[in-house]
């Protein structure tokens, strides 16, 4: 009986050194010291021995399965060994590969404009204020100086919700509810960004668009603070050789008024497509703010005056960065939006 112990401690011992995985190992662990196993299987013949010899077997088997036990520890370590190892040979990583870069957002080109106006004037004393997009019909004309059956509605065309609301055609609005809210007394000293809509689409124009008004009332504004104030608007915006001209024009809304015109950004005043050969390119309108204006809001046109202007932002952003379609802003396409990136 000693013999066969110790036969099958060396037979297991080889099985467990070479059992090479763990569902392996431990079917060996089964096999041999398991209830039902080759060592409690021998143990068995124990009642057949004499009394003398079962001790001395007894003992025989418990180091025998100490032993067995130990081996499969051992082998159970070397085996989880080699799977964490080759586990981590596989799952390497090269800290030294680059990374994949996040996607960086930029601001969209009228945005910057936007902003670049906006400091502007905000250095000149000037705060914002908006205004709403659906508009009545009395603040975005009537109260303008555009009756009902005044034919400068006309270019103006827009979208109706109904026959007195409507999505405003300019950001002029929004001068109209600054001075009832501040008049009879207070100076106005404002810039109104916004979006403005009219039915107009082509590679100029688009239906929704982007206006910044301005407006200042106070005792004794001329025009020659608008001509002042507009030219170094023009100056900043396009640089400072370039030339600035106001040239007559009507608006119901200013008298007089006139259009500003900056010498062509591309030929510089000689003559090209974009100037239409002319060597100006006009950017806004503006004038005096009318007599009749003033009074329908609550002011007194005896007693203070006014300028204002109004300029499209998408107009001065394609002639400051050479774009020479207007949907190419609303497109979203990156390629497009990313080369405004700054940094
Ligand atoms: N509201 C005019 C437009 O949309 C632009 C404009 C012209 C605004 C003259 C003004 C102004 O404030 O004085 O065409």
């Amino acid at each position: 009986m000693q013999n066969k112990l110790r036969t099958l401690e060396v037979e297991a011992k080889k099985a467990i050194g070479e059992a090479g995985s763990l569902s392996k190992l431990e079917k060996e662990r089964v096999h041999y010291l398991g209830r039902r196993g080759e060592l409690t299987l021998i143990l068995r013949g124990m009642k057949d021995l004499s009394i003398e010899e079962r001790p001395v077997v007894g003992k025989l088997a418990n180091q025998i399965r100490a032993h067995l036990e130990a081996c499969i520890q051992e082998r159970l370590a070397q085996l989880k060994g080699n799977l964490k190892a080759e586990r981590l040979k596989k799952e390497r990583l090269d800290v030294t590969l680059p990374g994949t870069r996040p996607q960086v957002g930029s601001k969209h080109p009228l945005t910057l404009v936007l902003d670049e106006i906006k400091e502007l004037f905000a250095g000149l004393g000037y705060t914002v204020v908006e205004g709403p997009e659906i508009e009545s019909d009395y603040y975005n004309f009537e109260a303008l100086n555009l009756p009902k059956i005044h034919p400068a509605r006309d270019m103006q065309d827009t979208f109706y919700i109904t026959k007195d609301i409507l999505l405003r055609t300019h950001t002029s609005p929004v001068q109209v509810r600054t001075m009832e809210a501040r008049a009879p007394n207070i100076p106005v000293r404002i810039i109104c960004p916004g979006k403005v809509y009219r039915r107009d689409a082509d590679s100029t124009h688009s239906p929704m668009f982007h206006q910044v008004e301005g407006l200042v009332i106070d005792k004794g504004i001329t025009l020659a603070n608008l001509k002042g104030v507009l030219t170094l608007f023009a100056r900043e915006i396009f640089g400072s050789d370039v030339k600035v001209r106001f040239r007559p024009s009507y608006f119901p809304f200013t008298e007089p008024s006139a259009e500003v015109d900056i010498s062509c950004v591309i030929c510089g005043g000689e003559g090209c497509r974009v100037c239409s050969q002319t060597g100006w390119l006009e950017i806004l309108g503006s004038g005096l703010v009318h007599p009749r204006v003033l009074a329908m809001s609550g002011y007194d046109p005896e007693v203070v005056s006014g300028f204002a202007f109004g300029m499209g932002v998408e107009r001065i952003a394609m002639l400051k960065y050479g774009i020479d379609d207007i949907r190419l802003f609303f497109d979203n396409d990156v390629r497009f939006l990313h080369q405004f990136a700054i940094g």
